[in-house]
């Protein structure tokens, strides 16, 4: 039996290109080594995106975007969070093995508290209890499935510290029922610069989304921060943010190639970013393709949710009848 990945993904908006080399690629990747699972958390969204329509869109977003990329359904697990009533059942669960501290030191939380406190606002209306508990979510997320790694950002390590102290809690009690998870963090896919060169975030508005048309792309790509240098210049590859995403997508001879074009001089700013630009073309064009039909088919989408939530179903009734006999809740 290969070992379980288990990878969360919050419906969160248009996915860019920093979503996709820092976590989706490395994340669809783990089929060659591990039995995966994937899964749309959109109850953890819940948190925050509070209407209807944005949720109902974000989630087909982020399904299609998963799919075009080439997330195999029939292989591993893909299903929607709210599809699987046991998680919310474990979630409670566990919550009572969990000491409340813990959530008081969860990050997301004491952002959320900083950022309340230095607006003065009030905290106890201003956070609700689903962002205060959203570890205890997590938790029953990971345990459900026994997963054995967590692909996760640095930002998530803490939440797969939480599962693996609580499913140590519960067996210490009721004996080896859980698995106990650990974090894969991808140490090299950390920070994939934005169009200014900081992180590509869409807090910081320098995003380049995946599936852009040609015309929208070029004029994205066309605003990628660079220096004042001539065309004639040599230049240097690494201190460039058109280099630092050309990397990602060429092979270890095209980034040879470019890499020795830029110290030789006589190539410009506009040359280089038509070169990023073909290629980003040749590496996402096709799953472009995918996307746009699945988000004018979501009959499709909605079939593949309900096939993968029917294959989920069997390991979380599973894992919670195991865990409804320890309890003593039959
Ligand atoms: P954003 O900052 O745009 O809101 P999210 O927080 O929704 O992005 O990120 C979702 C996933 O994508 C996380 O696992 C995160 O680690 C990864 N990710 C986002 N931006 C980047 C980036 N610039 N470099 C590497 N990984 C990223
Ligand atoms: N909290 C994760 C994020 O913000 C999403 C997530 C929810 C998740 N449940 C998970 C990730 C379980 C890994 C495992 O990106």
């Amino acid at each position: 039996m290969r070992p379980i990945s288990l990878t969360g993904i919050k419906p969160t908006g248009t996915p860019h290109l920093g979503n996709y080399l820092g976590a989706i690629r490395p994340a669809l990747d783990l089929v060659k080594n591990y039995e995966t699972v994937y899964f749309i958390a959109d109850y953890h969204a819940l948190t925050t995106i509070q209407d209807g329509n944005t949720m109902r869109d974000n989630i087909y977003k982020v399904a299609a975007t998963w799919l075009a990329l080439g997330l195999n359904p029939e292989e591993g697990l893909f299903y929607k969070q709210s599809d699987i009533p046991e998680i919310f059942e474990l979630s409670w669960a566990l919550s009572c093995f969990t000491p409340k501290g813990f959530m008081n030191r969860a990050h997301a939380y004491k952002d959320s508290v900083a950022k309340n406190e230095a607006k003065g606002e009030d905290l106890d209306s201003n956070i609700n209890m689903g962002l205060f508990s959203y570890p205890c979510l997590m938790d029953a997320d990971i345990l459900m499935f026994n997963a054995n790694v967590v692909p996760v950002g640095k930002d998530q390590k803490q939440h797969v510290e939480f599962a693996r102290d609580v499913a140590m809690r519960f067996n210490k009690k009721f004996g080896e029922i859980l698995t106990v998870p650990e974090s894969l963090i991808q140490e090299e896919t950390d920070v994939i610069p934005g169009l200014d060169g900081r992180k590509m975030s869409k807090s910081y508005d320098n995003t380049i989304e995946i599936f852009l048309d040609p015309k929208s792309l070029k004029k994205k790509i066309g605003k990628i921060v660079t220096n004042a240098q001539s065309i004639e210049e040599p230049k240097d590859p690494e201190a460039c943010n058109v280099f630092a995403l050309y990397k990602l997508f060429a092979s270890p001879e095209q980034a040879a190639s470019l890499a020795s074009r830029y110290r030789a001089g006589g190539l410009g700013w506009g040359h280089a970013k038509a070169e990023l630009q073909a290629l980003l073309e040749e590496a996402l064009g096709p799953a472009r393709e995918r996307y746009f039909h699945l988000r004018s088919h979501t009959e499709e989408i909605d079939k593949i949710l309900a096939y993968g939530a029917e294959k989920a179903r069997v390991k979380s009734k599973e894992t919670m009848a195991l865990v409804r006999q320890a309890l003593g809740v039959f």
